[in-house]
């Protein structure tokens, strides 16, 4: 973004694609941390005097998974339906830039229609406004490249250049993040170079022992980087709801608890090939439901009774894991280890962050529910090396995949 910067923006209209994507409560946000993440880029556009217009999703409000929120043991986030629905409106997130930006943001009632061309129209230089998530229009997210092109082309409309700065969305190929990248002069913003440059560290030479602390609820969303990452960690330890399909692989009943069969032969293969890096839980929480005021036990990893079901890793296994954490020298954590938005099975997640911001290592925390435990819980932030806004972002790039959203910025649309 220095390059757009040095040709001078004032006046200008930039369309600054951010992830924008907070877990809410009701309209209450519940984490703030990638709003406040995107805020410099947009600040330092402002302040050089352009119309900043910001495009950003909330959740996935087109049918499919939510926001993924609540990715601890079994905590599936709920499906959504419908149309524009406004519990998926950006509003109370337009309330929040305003207040960290100290100016009032506009919000457009459309993505690409009536109101947000006028909004363009309206701002004057060096105010921000927010069009509504990207996601209402269908064309943002889907399939038929043309589709795609063609929203690109509305938004294209509304401004003079883009920058892409929504790290925590690079991943994915949408109009808002790659084509419109094609047909405006496209431009990296600062939190976008900002992680790729932590992140490349994992990638190149960590320091050793490198280690990595995978949670979360499924084993099927992590097997990727699992399988990528397991060449070149000294130790993986897993925890949240994918445990249970390791300890399944290992021959345990695991009860209730979650379990992916499909990926049980998976799991067993990886613990024959790699089973001297792969740490899986000793003991574990469970209750009978998931709520919180049930009736909790701790017991071993192999002694789940059937009708329970494991919530969190327990306190010998978080003793187990945080040894390891403090002899690691680089630590990359992503996923809950436990259901940690219900107090009762919030400890084992607290006790592996804990571990971290203890360590000396240099330490990257991945993925919106990570870093958002990390802030829920009270922990200090500046106990990490890096809180990344990136959750599939940022394994992707682990893994070594392209990202689209930042490869199409190298085709040079300037
Ligand atoms: C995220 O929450 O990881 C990003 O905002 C991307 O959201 P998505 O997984 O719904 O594309």
């Amino acid at each position: 973004v220095d390059d757009l910067l040095a040709e001078g923006v004032a006046g200008r209209r930039v369309l600054v694609r951010s992830d924008l994507n907070v877990p809410l409560d009701g309209s209450a946000i519940t984490d703030d941390g990638r709003v406040r993440a995107a805020v410099p880029t947009i600040r330092k556009l402002a302040e050089a005097g352009a119309k900043v217009i910001v495009a950003a999703h909330l959740g996935r409000p087109k049918g499919g998974r939510g926001l993924a929120s609540g990715g601890g043991l079994g905590a599936v986030p709920p499906a959504s339906t419908g149309a524009p629905d406004a519990k998926y409106s950006l509003r109370p997130v337009a309330v929040r830039l305003g207040e960290l930006l100290g100016a009032e943001v506009a919000l457009a009632g459309d993505v690409v229609g009536p109101e947000a061309k006028a909004l363009a129209g309206s701002l004057t230089d060096g105010s921000v406004g927010l069009l509504e998530n990207v996601r209402f229009d269908p064309r943002e997210t889907s399939k038929s490249e043309a589709e795609r092109a063609e929203l690109a082309g509305e938004f294209a409309s509304l401004a003079d250049a883009f920058v892409s700065d929504g790290f925590g969305v690079v991943h994915r190929k949408q109009a808002s993040v790659y084509e419109v990248a094609r047909v405006l002069p496209a431009y990296a913003g600062g939190l976008v170079l900002a992680e790729l440059d932590v992140l490349s560290k994992l990638t190149g030479e960590p320091a050793r022992p490198y280690v990595v602390v995978l949670g979360g609820s499924k084993v099927s969303d992590k097997l990727a980087v699992i399988e990528a990452l397991l060449p070149k960690v000294d130790t993986l330890l897993i925890g949240g709801g994918m445990a249970f399909t390791f300890l399944a692989a290992r021959g345990h009943d695991v009860g209730d608890s979650l379990l992916e069969t499909d990926f049980v032969e998976t799991a067993r293969k990886l613990l024959d090939e790699h089973g001297d890096k792969i740490v899986v839980p000793v003991d574990v929480v469970i209750a009978q439901a998931l709520a919180p005021d049930v009736e909790v036990r701790t017991v071993a990893a192999e002694e789940i009774p059937s009708g329970w079901k494991g919530l969190d890793i327990g306190p010998r296994t978080v003793e187990l894991f945080a040894g390891s954490i403090a002899g690691a020298k680089t630590v990359f954590w992503n996923g809950p280890a436990g259901v940690f938005e219900l107090a009762p099975f919030a400890a084992g997640t607290r006790g592996v962050a804990q571990a971290i911001a203890d360590s000396a290592a240099f330490s990257v925390v991945g993925g919106g529910d990570s870093a958002a435990a990390v802030r829920l819980l009270g922990l200090p932030e500046d106990g990490f090396s890096h809180i990344s806004t990136g959750g599939g972002a940022s394994l992707e790039f682990l893994e070594g995949k392209d990202l689209p959203g930042v490869a199409v910025l190298s085709e040079g649309n300037r």
